[in-house]
């Protein structure tokens, strides 16, 4: 795959600058919170474009899931206490879906509620992780099992960040990006593939924009996720499951963009035998999952294992594993009972 450099463009944290330095934020004292890829690589820009984020106090986690963690979160409140940090602290998130997630939970619950901003740095921060006010911790290797909605003051993206992402993690950002188009947009989830068909990770302008409105729409139509928003889950009752089996030993650890876009094909699969999806989509997207990785390969045993995660799923209903389908592009259906049989059929049928 080729990968030229991206347009660079420095007007979003121009605006976050303009923003800042206003009244609403007058009386605030703000928390940076980084990682260490974060802390070497997008910190020193941030600081150096918006003037209000000079003084404030950075504090860095681990990188990854290991972040989301309770006792990391505890450990910045007991920092946030120390620094005696009072509710017009603002915490500002620099980082992916771990940090924007860990970030936001923490500054959901300090003092029952402060403010945050999220400044997403990965492709998945911007089309999804940073949008949309869901905050999670992960429980014993169990994915966001406890978290909050806390609706971000800001969300600021700057695509310049993405210079220096690697492209394992754009690749991740782009299957959240086929799934969103998948949802809302059929002309641009082809022009995706076509892209990805043709060897580049290069974005087209305006793609990243305008998955991000996809889901920003979707979210002010249900923030709290009672119904339609469920529709963003496309692909995610696998790929949740699928990312915490892939910590099993002997698994190799599947990030979760990677196994978002794994779901998605066993969801396409699904799709076509059960609602009348155009067997051409789950081709197409095949072809493109298969450019982008190396897909699995999983016995019978490994669907037992991932079965029992897709058991815990919070969408779940009745004793039944419910999934997202679609009966075409854009056309999803959310809430749908699908046996196990079906589920192991789709896993075994992956690679
Ligand atoms: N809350 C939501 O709505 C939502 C939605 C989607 C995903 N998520 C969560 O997001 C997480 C995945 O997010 P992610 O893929 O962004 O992972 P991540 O936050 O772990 O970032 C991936 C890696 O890239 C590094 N990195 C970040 N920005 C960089 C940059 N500009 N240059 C170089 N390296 C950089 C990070 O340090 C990390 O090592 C998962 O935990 C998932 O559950 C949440
Ligand atoms: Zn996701």
């Amino acid at each position: 795959m080729t990968r030229t450099i991206l347009p660079s463009r420095i007007s979003s944290l121009g605006r976050l600058n303009r923003v800042l330095s206003g009244k609403t934020f007058d009386n605030s004292r703000f928390f940076l919170i980084v990682d260490e890829n974060t802390y070497s690589h997008c910190l020193p820009i941030l600081i150096s474009h918006v003037d209000r984020l000079h003084q404030a106090e950075f504090i860095e986690v681990p990188a990854g899931e290991e972040c989301k963690d309770p006792a990391i979160a505890s450990q910045l409140w007991q920092t946030l206490l120390d620094s005696n940090a009072d509710r017009d602290t603002v915490l500002v998130n620099l980082g992916g879906g771990c940090i924007t997630d860990l970030g936001g939970f923490v500054a959901a619950s300090y003092k029952r509620g402060i403010r945050h901003i999220n400044i997403p740095t990965t492709l998945i921060g911007m089309v999804d992780a940073a949008i949309g006010g869901k905050t999670a911790l992960n429980i014993n290797g169990s994915k966001n099992q406890v978290g909050f909605f806390h609706q971000p003051a800001i969300v600021c993206i700057e695509t310049s960040f993405l210079h220096t992402l690697p492209d394992a993690e754009i690749i991740n950002g782009l299957f959240e990006m086929l799934k969103t188009f998948l949802i809302g947009n059929r002309s641009h989830f082809q022009s995706l593939c076509q892209t990805i068909l043709s060897g580049s990770l290069d974005l087209q302008p305006g793609m990243i924009a305008a998955c991000a409105e996809i889901k920003t729409a979707i979210v002010k139509q249900d923030p709290r996720d009672l119904g339609i928003r469920h529709i963003l889950n496309l692909g995610h009752t696998f790929g949740h499951a699928l990312e915490s089996f892939s910590r099993h030993p002997g698994q190799t650890p599947l990030a979760h963009g990677t196994a978002v876009g794994i779901g998605l094909l066993c969801t396409l699969y699904l799709s076509v035998r059960k609602l009348g999806l155009d067997p051409s989509v789950l081709q197409n997207y095949r072809a493109v999952a298969e450019k982008l990785v190396t897909l699995p390969h999983y016995t019978l045993r490994d669907t037992e294992g991932i079965l029992a995660y897709m058991r815990q799923d919070k969408k779940n209903s009745g004793g039944d594993i419910c999934c997202v389908l679609l009966s075409d592009i854009t056309a999803p259906v959310i809430n749908l009972p699908v046996p196990e049989n079906e589920i192991r059929d789709a896993l075994l049928k992956i690679s």
